[in-house]
């Protein structure tokens, strides 16, 4: 099967930490051995928060701090990239025809941003629906799709299962609610509504539960569901 994951800054690079990327390299791999394309896309963390607040300091305008948070997942995909050694495209591609080019030569590639204006939420999104991925997986810092921020609100309910516009409809109620931080930014959830994908959201702060939801569809996450779709695509069903 061929499964994008899109692993949060805040997951993969609170802080810098090797024996973190390590263990996300690990993941990958075992979802390579197990016969996965996988392609990777990683935020920026607490790293492009530092590079983006001292830049605003000196007076970067928006579009600007979006082109230094877009090189710091760069960055962050290399340190993957090193990790994972010779089954990795050397570099981050720079746009989705590049990315979809390394799967192709079944290399796993490791992307971070594309563009301005946008967080890597969306580039996961667009990555799986342009190498038309079996299934898209969120790492994030949050349990899941909640209807409120779990950790300002201790009686915020989990969602187990979400349609592609249930999912946009709790994001956009999310978003609005200052402070609250969603697990996926809208214009993510909008691209996989549009594209009709299937979605796994779940706490990565454990990497080896990524393993779990992908290879069986096993998690304590939300599910996004395409309207119509079964319960258990045929490559989860095989197992
Ligand atoms: P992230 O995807 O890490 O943003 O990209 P985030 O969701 O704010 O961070 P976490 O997941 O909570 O740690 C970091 C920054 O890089 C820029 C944005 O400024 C974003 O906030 N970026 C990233 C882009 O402008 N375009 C992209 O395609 C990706």
């Amino acid at each position: 099967m061929k499964v994008v994951v899109s692993i949060g800054g805040s997951v993969l690079a609170p802080e810098l930490d090797s024996g973190r990327v390590r263990d996300h390299a690990a993941v990958i791999e075992r979802l390579v051995d197990d016969g996965c394309a996988v392609g990777a896309v990683v935020g920026g963390g607490g790293v492009a928060r530092e590079y983006i607040g001292a830049a605003r300091e000196l007076g970067a305008n928006e579009v600007e701090l979006d082109q230094v948070g877009i090189q710091v997942t760069r960055l962050n995909a290399r340190l993957l990239i090193a990790a994972l050694g010779g089954a990795a495209a050397p570099r981050p591609p720079e746009d989705y025809e590049a990315a979809g080019e390394a799967l192709r030569r079944d290399d796993v590639c490791v992307m971070g941003g594309v563009t301005p204006g946008q967080t890597t939420d969306a580039v996961g999104a667009a990555l799986a629906e342009y190498v038309d991925a079996d299934l898209l997986v969120y790492a994030t810092s949050v349990p899941g799709v909640f209807d409120a921020d779990p950790n300002e609100n201790p009686d915020a309910r989990r969602f187990d299962r979400l349609s592609g516009a249930e999912l946009v409809d709790v994001i956009a109620g999310l978003e609005m609610d200052a402070g609250s931080s969603a697990p996926v930014d809208l214009l993510a959830a909008k691209l996989i509504q549009r594209a009709g994908m299937r979605a796994i959201v779940l706490d990565g702060r454990e990497p080896g539960r990524i393993v779990d939801a992908v290879l069986t569809g096993t998690h304590d996450g939300t599910d996004i569901v395409p309207d119509g779709a079964s319960d258990r695509p045929t490559y989860w069903a095989q197992r």
